[in-house]
């Protein structure tokens, strides 16, 4: 059953308007230590989600250790410096002043926690979901339980994961699930490099039963305006997958629709915004030179996976993912075939992050089309604001510092990711030819600007 709670200061942390009068001692001492922001929390995994999460928990008042593997990481914080431009570096400083974060390697170095939420990540490898970092961080928390300890999972995994991996680990400790030790699900939903903050995205919050559902709830209203709360972690878990696929299969709709009007001499774009007129039943997507980031093209491989262990396939999640994986050697032809031949040739890229407005070029489609267009004996450049380097074959590139002389210089500039910091109108002027990936010169026509 779905429980939606606004978290309201009058009612929001009443120990006494609860269900849960003959509840264990654990789980009173736990919903008092977070009434009175007393609980020390961990967080294994300092990366997008951890590191945000963690000072959130900071800011509500809780202490917050934050724990992470990368030497580089856990000294830039202790400097005073976030390791991501995402991550405001004030507040990193300020929440250390005030006493209520810190940053260390290891849940040994981190002493006593009350709380450890795993925000590790959960990549694929060779095709198969690579759980090993959630494992060895449930391992460490296995370790040290002690009762009362209240372990959480935020990464990305398929339905069944904090059931099947990470409660028998914690219970071999003989302690008693939902009794003396509690667990709990809440997959993350943030999306860097847009506006939403973390706080004001509706969370969903699972337990392994009645008392850590219900400290799950207690604890993310602390830092959340919306927390739902569902009847399983495997609930939570799916949610996420079929948010994430839901995505995944849209996109490459809309990709495999693109490669089709172009061939039919139609406008993509303007087919979109043509349907986005409809006030029902339709949600524009847009195309692109494929899908990046390690999230929507690696979520629903989780779900593949965890499928055919049942005997179920999902070939519409399989197709959309190849068609998707199709895409930079779409756009790799499509600017062969209008330079006639891109040998030799002087390109210049505009945007190799995965997406608009952030600084993360792993897993881009945009850095694959560099790599391919560089392997077809291009002579690549690249523009991008956000990431000054990034390995182009065998050879660490630059970002070019004079853009606009750049621009003129080039045979053909393609624009691969639309960050907010270019001025379209310029790119236009200044360019030879145009190849947009994006439909970043939007109603800009002219004899030199191509589209996807
Ligand atoms: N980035 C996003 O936008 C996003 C959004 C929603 C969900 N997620 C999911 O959240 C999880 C984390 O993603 P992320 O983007 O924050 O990853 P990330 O790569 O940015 O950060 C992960 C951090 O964990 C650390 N780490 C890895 N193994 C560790 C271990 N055993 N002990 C301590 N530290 C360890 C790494 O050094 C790294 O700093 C993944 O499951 C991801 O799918 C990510």
């Amino acid at each position: 059953m779905i429980q939606k709670h606004r978290a309201v200061a009058s009612n929001k942390l009443d120990p006494k308007a609860d269900a849960f009068d003959s509840a264990p001692k654990e789980f009173v001492e736990m919903r008092h230590k977070l009434n009175d922001r007393t609980a020390r929390i961990g967080v294994i995994g300092l990366g997008y989600v951890g590191l945000p999460l963690a000072l959130a928990y900071s800011k509500a008042g809780f202490h917050v250790t934050g724990i992470d593997m990368s030497l580089g990481k856990v000294e830039s914080l202790r400097a005073g410096k976030s390791p991501l431009a995402t991550v405001d570096e004030g507040l990193v400083r300020a929440m250390s002043r005030a006493g209520r974060f810190e940053a260390a390697f290891s849940l040994e170095q981190a002493g006593d926690l009350d709380i450890v939420i795993i925000c590790v990540p959960t990549p694929v490898e060779n095709g198969e979901p690579d759980l090993s970092a959630v494992v060895r961080a449930t391992e460490a928390i296995a370790f040290h339980l002690r009762p009362g300890t209240f372990a959480i999972l935020e990464s990305t995994v398929y339905p069944g994961t904090t059931e099947e991996e990470l409660l028998p680990r914690l219970a071999a400790s003989g302690m008693t699930a939902d009794e003396q030790f509690f667990l709990g699900m809440s997959p993350e939903r943030m999306n860097p490099g847009s506006d939403w903050d973390v706080t004001q995205i509706p969370k969903l919050v699972s337990g392994i039963g009645p008392y850590s559902t219900e400290l799950m709830r207690i604890l993310y209203e602390t830092i959340l305006e919306t927390v739902v709360t569902v009847s399983s972690t495997r609930v939570a878990e799916m949610t996420k997958l079929l948010e994430n696929s839901f995505r995944n299969v849209n996109v490459g709709l809309v990709n495999e629709m693109a490669k089709v009007a172009h061939r039919l001499g139609i406008d993509i774009w303007e087919v979109i915004a043509a349907a986005s007129t409809k006030p029902f039943g339709y949600m524009p997507f847009q195309p692109g030179p494929g899908l990046g980031g390690h999230c929507i093209p690696v979520d629903p491989l989780y779900l593949v996976w965890k499928a055919e262990q049942h005997g179920e396939q999902m070939p519409l999640l399989v197709n959309s993912q190849s068609v998707n994986e199709s895409m930079p050697c779409y756009v790799t032809a499509r600017i062969d075939s209008l330079l006639g031949g891109v040998a030799g040739k002087r390109l210049l890229l505009l945007g190799v992050a995965f997406k608009k407005d952030v600084d993360d070029a792993r897993n881009s489609p945009s850095a694959e089309v560099a790599e391919k267009l560089d392997s077809m004996g291009a002579r690549v450049r690249y523009h991008d604001p956000h990431v000054p380097e990034l390995m182009i074959g065998n050879r660490l590139h630059k970002s070019v510092a004079d853009l606009e002389t750049e621009l003129e210089l080039a045979e053909c500039v393609v624009i691969l990711t639309d960050h907010s910091d270019y001025s379209w109108p310029v790119v236009a002027q200044r360019s030879r030819l145009v190849f947009d990936c994006r439909n970043a010169l939007g109603g800009m026509t002219s004899e030199h600007i191509y589209k996807l």
